[in-house]
């Protein structure tokens, strides 16, 4: 089954042609990152704008590097939850559009566990479920356990900022550009992950949320010292190397995803661990993740590091689960901002 996804969530326009959820046949993203960058932040009427420009030519260009023609697509699906609605109806209308004109079936697929089927993007590695595991993004921190493709209930979260959005704001204060994530990772290369032993934000012990607002404010806190009214100071302390902070903070996030990666074998008896999403960038994570899995024995799936972040050749991949697994899609597609699932306790 030839899928082309297409990806419209945020601020990057994507498509891609993805066989049978597994073989990518080509993967193009149009990022919109320059547009929004002197905003610090996304600004969803840019995004909405920039969309409209960018949705056909990125289709044409999947098509052209996947050497296919319109005809020779299956299935089209796109994006309706979670994101920005205006940015969604755009995806959303054009893949209607593509599906009325050439008679073949739209699904919609949710981004969230589309970032799920980034471990399979591989014929290699293999397709099967129970799974737990985790997407960490710039938005949200959630672990699962997924009985199928398509049927996720969520173990926990976090009830703050995202790890991809702690990545951002502490890359922020120690004025490292956006996005956060790389430039976190790049400097605590030369940095001390002892230096600064913040608490790490478990929470309970025995359960799945996490916190990272508090870790953000610790390091504001503890590296930048306060002036006599409270408020942190904008500039490090005396003595206090950015390395360092960066290191001591990823640290932090890395030592708190492991562990209730772990929690998440232990409780549910599932031993195959998925992380996806940008976050699951991260080379300290991945390399933690992969220890916990050897000392613990239970199997590691890590996305490919080129399909961590958002791109429409994982939308394509879970777009072939839906068709193949779900009832007929509604008609029209229904959009959401904001994504739910049903919360179990192992
Ligand atoms: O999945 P994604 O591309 O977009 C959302 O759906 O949010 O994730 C973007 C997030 C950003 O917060 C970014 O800082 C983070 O992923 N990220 C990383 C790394 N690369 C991207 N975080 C830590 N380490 C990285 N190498
Ligand atoms: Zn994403």
């Amino acid at each position: 089954m030839l899928v082309l996804g297409l990806e419209s969530s945020c601020d990057e326009t994507a498509a891609a042609l993805v066989e049978d959820g597994t073989r990518i046949r080509s993967s193009v993203v149009a990022s919109q990152v320059l547009r929004h960058s002197k905003f610090k932040g996304v600004v969803p009427e840019i995004a909405s704008r920039e969309h409209v420009k960018a949705l056909l030519p990125v289709v044409r260009a999947a098509l052209d590097e996947a050497g296919a023609t319109l005809r020779d697509l299956d299935v089209i699906a796109v994006t309706t939850e979670p994101g920005l609605v205006g940015a969604l109806l755009l995806g959303v209308a054009a893949a209607e559009a593509l599906g009325l004109a050439l008679g073949r079936p739209v699904v919609g697929v949710n981004h969230i566990e589309a970032h799920l089927s980034a471990p399979f993007l591989s014929p290699e590695v293999r397709a099967e479920w129970p799974l737990v595991s985790l997407v960490a993004s710039g938005g949200h921190t959630h672990f699962f356990y997924s009985k199928s493709p398509i049927d996720h209930r969520l173990l926990g979260a976090t009830l703050d900022d995202a790890a991809g959005e702690a990545f951002d704001k502490v890359a922020a204060v120690l004025g490292l550009g956006y996005p956060g994530g790389p430039a976190i990772e790049v400097a605590a290369k030369e940095g001390d992950a002892k230096a600064f032993p913040f608490k790490r934000p478990v929470l309970a012990p025995d359960g799945f949320d996490v916190s990272f607002s508090g870790l953000k404010t610790a390091v504001k806190y503890r590296c930048f010292g306060q002036y006599e009214d409270g408020r942190p100071r904008e500039s490090l302390l005396p003595g206090v190397r950015t390395a360092d902070v960066a290191a001591s903070f990823q640290a932090a996030v890395v030592d708190t995803l492991t562990a209730k990666a772990r929690l998440a074998v232990r409780k549910t008896g599932v031993r195959r661990f998925a992380i996806g999403g940008g976050v699951a960038c991260n080379g300290p994570l991945r390399s933690s993740l992969m220890a916990a899995g050897k000392a613990d024995g239970f199997e590691v799936l890590l996305t490919p590091p080129a399909f961590c972040t958002d791109n429409a050749a994982m939308i394509a991949a879970q777009g072939f689960h839906v068709a193949r697994l779900a009832g007929p899609p509604p008609i029209p597609l229904v959009v959401r901002s904001r994504a739910s699932w049903t919360r179990i306790a192992p």
